[in-house]
């Protein structure tokens, strides 16, 4: 019993159930092989329609095509079944053979990142002064004229304000030129004793080797009852100290900003790569100016005090030999990897 041929050519001769164990065996896809399995089992396959026809035979005929028919189905579906696993097994090689891992290859990394050099800084510094019993501060970085200047003593037109290359905002703010302007905020609001560090970025028409036009500065502000130079010295040595845990050599230079009296800047000596060495200013300080006291509501006759401002980018420059500042906000990775 055949089905008429299709004999298009190019295409395989039409199923029927003479060739079709020969085309089970030509199969080469998994999916040839099923088009196969539904042409004789599926719904209107050869095999089914030969069950159907069936019905129609008289009780004899019946048992005998029955008979042979059931024998056709085991011998297709278990030459079905044999092919299926060779096509398996094959597609399985051909798959272990391409998609080779070679497990001992090392394995790829993950890149993970690292605290940036200025951050790891001021961690630095926070925990020293957190140890010398230190509260931490933090004020606005958009500052006014009052908080910034007037308060500190810079009157208007005066020739210190020149110094500060300041970024002015259109209706005369600004962005703070120090972190001194926190020193108001913190005195403002409290009497003494007061002991603390403000961290934060500040902002200045200023860029070469050692100049950043934004830069990171930690305020110091320690008031109360008969504090002198002398606790100043010695705070700022123990600090320093501290924090480059090596030897180096500093010099307190006597210098002029209006909001203290005497006023000092501390310079570290500072090693260049050709071997020679110069002197870098990492900080300001001095005693806080009486008028400030006055300014911010403290009793300049009960109380002293003395205050300093660092330069954190300067600090981590020193700490970890680099020479060009502006190297820690070009977030070159291959320069930021070292410091993990
Ligand atoms: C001040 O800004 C004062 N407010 C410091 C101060 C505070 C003095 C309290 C007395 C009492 P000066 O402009 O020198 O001072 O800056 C302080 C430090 O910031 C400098 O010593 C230097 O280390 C750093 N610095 C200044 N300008 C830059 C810049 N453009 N880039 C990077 N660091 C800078
Ligand atoms: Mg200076």
């Amino acid at each position: 019993m055949t089905t008429p041929h299709s004999d298009s050519p190019g295409t395989a001769p039409a199923l029927d159930l003479d060739n079709a164990p020969d085309q089970i065996v030509a199969a080469t896809t998994l999916d040839g092989l099923e088009k196969l399995r539904v042409g004789l089992f599926g719904r209107h396959g050869l095999v089914t329609a030969q069950l159907k026809q069936l019905g129609g035979l008289s009780p004899e005929q019946r048992k005998q095509q029955g008979d042979r028919i059931n024998r056709l189905k085991a011998q297709l579906q278990q030459q079905l079944a044999a092919r299926k696993t060779e096509l398996e097994t094959a597609e399985l090689d051909q798959r272990l053979a391409t998609e080779r891992i070679d497990v001992t290859l090392p394995g790829r990394n993950h890149a993970i990142g690292g605290v940036h050099p200025l951050t790891r800084t001021l961690e630095r510094i926070v925990d020293i002064f957190s140890r010398f019993g230190y509260d931490v501060v933090e004020g606005p970085e958009i500052e006014d004229d009052w908080h910034n200047f007037e308060a500190l003593n810079f009157p208007p037109d005066h020739p210190a304000r020149a110094m500060h290359d300041t970024f002015y905002f259109p209706d005369g703010r600004m962005l703070r030129t120090h972190t001194s302007p926190v020193q108001i905020r913190a005195m403002a609001g409290r009497q003494p004793p007061i002991r603390l560090i403000a961290p934060g970025k500040v902002y200045r028409s200023d860029s070469d080797q050692t100049h950043s036009p934004m830069f990171h500065q930690v305020e110091g502000l320690v008031v109360g009852e008969g504090i002198t130079m002398a606790d100043l010295k010695g705070t700022l040595t123990a600090f320093l100290r501290g924090f480059f845990e090596r030897d180096f050599q500093m010099r307190f230079k006597p210098t002029y900003f209006p909001f203290v009296e005497p006023g000092a800047d501390v310079v570290i000596a500072w090693q260049l790569p050709d071997g020679s060495s110069r002197w870098l200013e990492v900080l300001g300080c001095g005693m806080v100016h009486p008028k400030v006291l006055a300014n911010c509501g403290i009793d300049p006759e009960r109380y002293t005090g003395f205050a300093f401002g660092m330069g954190l980018d300067r600090l981590a420059m020193l700490r970890y030999g680099v020479n060009d500042l502006r190297a820690f906000f070009e977030n070159d990775v291959r320069f930021l990897q070292q410091f993990n």
